[in-house]
């Protein structure tokens, strides 16, 4: 790392200045920014009434020198970039040079630093620049004292004790996500707040946001020549009601940004309800210089250089990773015999027999778990083996047991094939042996008669009989074994609530979908076997099958090992 100097000017002019210490959680965000600039790998944080009173942040990074502590709380002096090229490729969360200084311009703050190489530690404060000697490992502290005393106004502004406590804990969940390589601390007036263990992403998900995240989580994973995607992205049964988990990073920075934000609400909105939404953490990467994080002075605002093909990339990465289909997202565990076999390996311990061992595979085998037929290794979602009261399907495969909700799959198969039709034209559409004369309201005339372009685009042939009456000649092929005078009643009420002008192609699906759940098999269905493995091999040939329309999951799988843990069995 370079020393800390003073930019030039011209320099000065080009970066984004402007207010950065809104409150304690602005505070806390550059300091953690400053540790982690530092190669720290633990940052501990301590904050008394909301950080006001104290907020002290100590790191195991690299350390100031001596020299450079005065100046590190100067305006305009950091040791991140010295020319113009640097900033437009910087790599580092700062560069402006005006983190310290600004919080020493409303607050008291002291420094204590010791680098690698210095016999011992240095302190300095604002208010007092000569350094005295201190004791410290290697690393730095900053203690932030008194927010807001010299400006009165502001610190009016802020809200209760516990609100900026938890801004504070926010900004520390951002910052540990971006980095679970990192131990993280946080106490507040003394009580432990978080601890965060150096770790891999899935266990820095859990300890943050609780076990649920990941358990409904897909992994991203996906590179494109410069750009890369990578994280976690919530299935739709896991959405939220508010925004609150959704996590974007570029190039390892939290960014609150327009045009990311949109490229995910869009992958997501096939699976998933209006009003509900997506949590994931994500994280984009692509080279720096292609990125201008200079746009805002609290830097949670970025520019692409080609926004276009950023907002692509998004969308069809993380697209990809939510509608792959059954066959590639249960994955598979090796083909042992069963899951006694592997705890009872698991158990033994290694220098016992091994005929022990090869008696007891033989002794598992025969007691329980060889099929007459061949194990079902071969179909993701197994073999039906049954029907619950005529709305679930069971199902055998190779990692235990499959519960399909057959409404919810039968829906989300027939929305996948209608929107394939009507994407290469019109639907197939199947005229009716006798029209069928069906009842509706006054209004519902006037909507069908209004809407007949609309209802022929979708494959209904519709005419008013009388002034209460329709008449239906055509219906789409996909559909025609249903009720399809309660479909046709569903879609005009659709219709005569958000009239289609023109049926778009967003609004094509969401009428599509009102089709699919009104034409998919409802309530009580008693299903034959070939039928129960119809649908499953189905579900598995279906893109997003996962889930139906409205984001609740289409199955779920039970492993032996939690059927067995039921039952306490290997405990
Ligand atoms: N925890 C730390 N460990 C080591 N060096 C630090 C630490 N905090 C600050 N510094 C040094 O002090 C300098 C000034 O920090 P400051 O936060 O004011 O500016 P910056 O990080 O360079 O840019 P920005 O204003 O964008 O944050 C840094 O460039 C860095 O050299
Ligand atoms: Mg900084």
């Amino acid at each position: 790392m370079l020393r800390i100097h003073p930019l030039p000017d011209l320099l000065i002019s080009q970066i984004a200045a402007g207010e950065v210490v809104e409150r304690p959680a602005s505070v806390l965000k550059e300091l953690i920014e400053n540790s982690l600039d530092a190669g720290a790998t633990r940052i501990d944080v301590q904050l008394e009434e909301g950080g006001v009173k104290l907020m002290r942040v100590a790191d195991d990074g690299g350390g100031i020198e001596a020299d450079d502590l005065p100046l590190a709380l100067s305006r305009h002096a950091t040791s991140k970039i010295a020319t113009l090229d640097d900033l437009e490729q910087v790599a580092t969360y700062g560069f402006r040079g005006e983190g310290l200084a600004s919080i020493a311009a409303v607050a008291r703050v002291t420094l204590i630093s010791r680098t690698r190489a210095a016999p011992h530690a240095w302190k300095i404060t604002q208010s007092d620049t000569s350094l005295t000697p201190a004791a410290l490992e290697c690393g730095t502290v900053v203690e932030v004292r008194d927010l807001y005393f010299n400006t009165p106004a502001r610190r009016k502004f802020l809200k209760s004790e516990s609100t900026e406590a938890a801004h504070c804990e926010e900004v520390l969940t951002r910052m540990a996500l971006a980095r679970p390589d990192v131990a993280f601390s946080l106490t507040h007036n003394r009580a432990v707040k978080k601890r965060l263990a150096a770790a891999d992403l899935d266990r820095r998900v859990r300890d943050l946001l609780g076990e649920d995240f990941p358990a409904h989580a897909r992994r991203v994973e996906v590179e494109a020549g410069p750009l890369k995607l990578t994280g976690l992205a919530a299935l739709p049964a896991y959405s939220r009601a508010s925004r609150d988990e959704q996590y974007f990073y570029v190039n390892g920075r939290f960014v609150r940004d327009k045009l990311l934000a949109h490229a995910a609400r869009e992958a997501y909105a096939d699976v998933l309800h209006n009003a509900r939404h997506p949590a994931y953490v994500l994280f984009l990467t692509l080279n720096p210089a292609a990125v201008d994080v200079n746009v805002h002075p609290a830097k949670i605002e970025v520019r692409f250089r080609d926004s276009r093909g950023v907002h692509q990339f998004v969308f069809h990465a993380l697209t990809r990773a939510l509608a792959q289909p059954v066959a590639q997202a249960i994955t598979m565990p090796p083909a042992t015999h069963s899951t006694f076999t592997r705890q009872f390996q698991q158990t033994l311990a290694v220098e016992e027999p091994r005929a022990a061992t090869a008696a007891y595979l033989e002794f598992a085998k025969q007691a329980y778990r060889e099929p007459d037929e061949p194990p079902p290794a071969a179909q993701p979602l197994g073999y039906a083996i049954s029907q619950l009261h005529g709305l679930y399907v069971l199902a055998q495969n190779e990692t235990g047991l499959i519960l399909v909700d057959q409404h919810a799959a039968h829906e989300r198969i027939l929305y996948e094939r209608l929107k394939q039709q009507a994407e290469t034209g019109t639907p197939p559409t199947q005229a009716l042996l006798v029209p069928a004369v069906i009842e509706v309201s006054e209004k519902d005339v006037a909507t069908a008669e209004e809407q007949t372009e609309a209802l022929a685009a979708l494959g209904f042939e519709v005419s008013a009989g009388s002034p209460r009456q329709l008449v239906l000649r055509a219906v789409p092929a996909l559909l025609s074994g249903g009720d399809v005078a309660a479909l046709l009643r569903a879609l005009l009420a659709e219709l005569a609530e958000h009239p289609a002008s023109r049926v778009v192609e967003a609004r094509r699906n969401e009428l599509l979908a009102t089709l699919a759940c009104h034409g998919a098999v409802r309530g009580k269905r008693n299903l034959t076997l070939p039928e129960m493995n119809a649908l499953l091999r189905e579900m598995e040939a279906t893109e997003r099958a996962d889930q139906c329309n409205h984001g609740r999951p289409t199955w779920r799988q039970m492993s032996l090992a939690e059927i067995d843990a039921l039952f306490m069995r290997g405990k």
